[in-house]
């Protein structure tokens, strides 16, 4: 055993780290008896449904609503940053050529988009990272099918903007309501997998870019921000109610885990699957058609019921990944921009926590517990 490593390490340790607690932050406060998520000392309940995407962003960074004033010079200061310097479109088109997922594109070409800024301190930053993200990721986007990138639009606001880059076509009132709500809802969540990555590099005292390319690259396992695509895929494949018992049982008999389900914290339903399940019902009512958000609601239903008859007594729930499926889906959105949308959000929460991290001066660095061998002698490589 090392010098720093005394009996106490060797007790505490937790491969997974659960119940470790890591960080102060007045950020959001997740509950997983209770099912409650609080943003910022609101319940998720009532700011997703009410903030816009920038207030959102705003409370997070600076702990209160914004005023009138405020809201509007922080609205035009993101405006202002949207466009992405030449070279990261140029890198962007290079690998829509080699067509890697969007996910990958996001990560290569965000350590590439502050390559026109000078002497930003951390807020300059973090307008500039929160307003490109959906940039890259809209360009990213129509550059992988073939169409020209859209110019951002300075008179619409972030949530609104993001899907007329995507579109090219200004989205219903309906429709940015809907994409408001999703990116409130997944803005910040405790001290989560790409929260706590991007706490520990700029906790090294590295740059705001850094952080959020590192948080990216965390958020696209499928054991955090990756599972919405196949939650979606999994409904599409059942297609009918009639089949849904039967092909989740095969799935759970085969040893696969059901996406969508499950969650470290959580042990009662995930409250951000109600906001949003609520959001898609008006989006899919809105859209004349709810076939496919019943069927939805009737899986989740059997998943539940057969994770309780398969995982006895580990309280398998709904998370959060399951119905932004359903909601990303009925915005229109691609499958496999769910992980990349979910990241546009997330960064209002990400920069929140660099700026708490940053302020407390104190570097992350946990210890480990050797397990390798002792005392090996060097063997020449002619005797091995
Ligand atoms: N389907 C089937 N079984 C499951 C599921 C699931 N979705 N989730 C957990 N289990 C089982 C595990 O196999 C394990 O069983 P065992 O004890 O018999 O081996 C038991 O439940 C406990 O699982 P753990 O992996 O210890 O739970 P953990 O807290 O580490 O996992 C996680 C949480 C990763 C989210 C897990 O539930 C999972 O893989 N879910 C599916 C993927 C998913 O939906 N990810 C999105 C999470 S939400 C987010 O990050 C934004």
């Amino acid at each position: 055993m090392s010098t720093t490593q005394t009996a106490q390490t060797t007790d505490a340790f937790k491969p997974g780290l659960e119940g470790v607690i890591a960080a102060e932050t007045r950020l959001s406060s997740v509950d997983g008896q209770k099912g409650e998520l609080i943003i910022a000392g609101f319940p998720l309940e009532e700011l997703a449904a009410h903030a816009t995407f920038e207030e959102t962003a705003y409370l997070l960074w600076y702990d209160h609503l914004p005023t009138a004033a405020e809201l509007e010079r922080f609205r035009a200061e993101l405006a202002g940053y949207r466009a992405l310097p030449a070279a990261t479109l140029t890198l962007l088109e290079q690998v829509a050529q080699v067509r890697r997922p969007a996910m990958d594109a996001l990560r290569i070409a965000a350590g590439a988009m502050d390559l026109d800024a000078r002497d930003l301190d951390d807020h300059g930053l973090a307008r500039l990272a929160l307003a490109r993200i959906p940039t890259i990721v809209a360009a990213y986007w129509r550059l992988l099918h073939g169409q020209a990138p859209v110019e951002p639009d300075p008179e619409l606001g972030h949530a609104a903007n993001y899907l007329y880059m995507l579109e090219g076509a200004r989205p219903t009132p309906a429709k940015v309501r809907g994409l408001e709500t999703y990116l409130n809802t997944v803005s910040d969540h405790g001290l989560n997998a790409s929260t706590f990555a991007a706490r520990v590099i700029i906790a090294t005292q590295s740059d705001l870019v850094s952080a959020l390319v590192g948080a990216i690259g965390a958020l696209k396992g499928p054991l955090h921000g990756g599972a919405p695509g196949p939650a979606l895929d999994m409904v599409f494949e059942i297609g009918d109610v009639s089949r849904a018992e039967s092909y989740l049982r095969e799935k759970l008999e085969r040893g696969e885990r059901l996406m969508g389900f499950g969650h470290r914290v959580y042990k009662v339903r995930d409250p951000r699957a109600e906001v949003l399940a609520r959001a898609a019902e008006v989006m899919y009512r809105d859209g004349g058609d709810m076939a496919l958000y019943n069927l939805a609601r009737e899986v989740e239903k059997i998943a539940v019921a057969l994770l309780a008859e398969y995982k006895p007594g580990r309280n398998l729930q709904t998370n959060v990944e399951f119905y932004t499926a359903l909601l990303l889906h009925g915005l229109g959105l691609d499958t496999d921009l769910f992980t990349p949308t979910f990241a546009v959000g997330r960064t209002a929460g990400w920069i929140g926590h660099c700026f708490e991290q940053r302020a407390t001066g104190r570097l992350i660095r946990p210890d480990s517990r050797y397990i390798g061998e002792r005392n090996r002698r060097w063997v020449p490589l002619e005797q091995r």
